[in-house]
């Protein structure tokens, strides 16, 4: 895995087609740990074959332009993120599966892997970030206004069948040489 080093006490790194099996096991936690904040769910995901997690994490074999990012702290992983950018809409980055585990949260760590996104998204040359949030999930809320989300347009209901509503926020991008003028 390529490492993105931090003076703090975690680490981010990009993860590559061979730690499938690492990324299966924090987004699996994930799901059973926050069912409100995504909108696939444990029961569907880990119905999946170790074939099809190694597959998801071949973004070249996807032709997926694609940032799947984790946090590990103390050898462990602790945090989940993806950037993606689809073909039929270049401009923007998305970001899904955010996610830090309970005993690693309020140390900075989703607001590292949405400044590497940033990055990473800016690099793209994308002018624009992308996400869904719960509505009642005032953690993440306030994660992404404070980073720069606003609303855009009106809440969706999470699942077909739920009555928990997302979010859409986007943030614009400015490069480095836009800003200077
Ligand atoms: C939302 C979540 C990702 C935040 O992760 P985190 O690593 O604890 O967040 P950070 O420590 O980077 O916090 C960054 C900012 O977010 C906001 N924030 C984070 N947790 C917060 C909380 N519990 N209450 C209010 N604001 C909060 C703050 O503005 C914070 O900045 P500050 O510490 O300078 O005040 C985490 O709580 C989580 O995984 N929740 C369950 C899954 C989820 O909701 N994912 C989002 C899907 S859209």
């Amino acid at each position: 895995m390529q490492q993105v080093p931090y003076m703090k006490n975690f680490n981010i790194k990009v993860l590559a087609p061979e730690n499938w099996a690492l990324y299966k096991s924090v987004r699996l936690e994930s799901l059973r740990d926050s069912p409100d904040s995504f909108g696939a769910t444990y029961e569907q995901e880990s119905a999946l074959s170790d074939s099809d997690w190694q597959a998801r994490l071949d973004l070249s074999a996807r032709g997926l332009v694609a940032f799947p990012l984790v946090a590990e702290q103390g050898g462990r992983a602790v945090g989940l993120a993806w950037g993606v950018i689809h073909a039929t809409e270049v401009e923007t980055a998305h970001i899904y599966q955010m996610w830090v585990s309970p005993a690693a949260r309020g140390k900075g760590i989703a607001k590292a892997l949405l400044d590497e996104i940033k990055t990473w998204a800016i690099d793209k040359e994308c002018d624009c970030l992308a996400l869904d949030v719960t509505t009642s999930n005032e953690a993440a809320v306030c994660l992404y206004r404070s980073s720069g989300f606003m609303a855009m347009g009106p809440p969706v209901p999470l699942r077909r069948d739920s009555f928990l509503m997302m979010q859409p926020m986007e943030m614009a991008l400015h490069s480095v040489a836009e800003s200077t003028f």
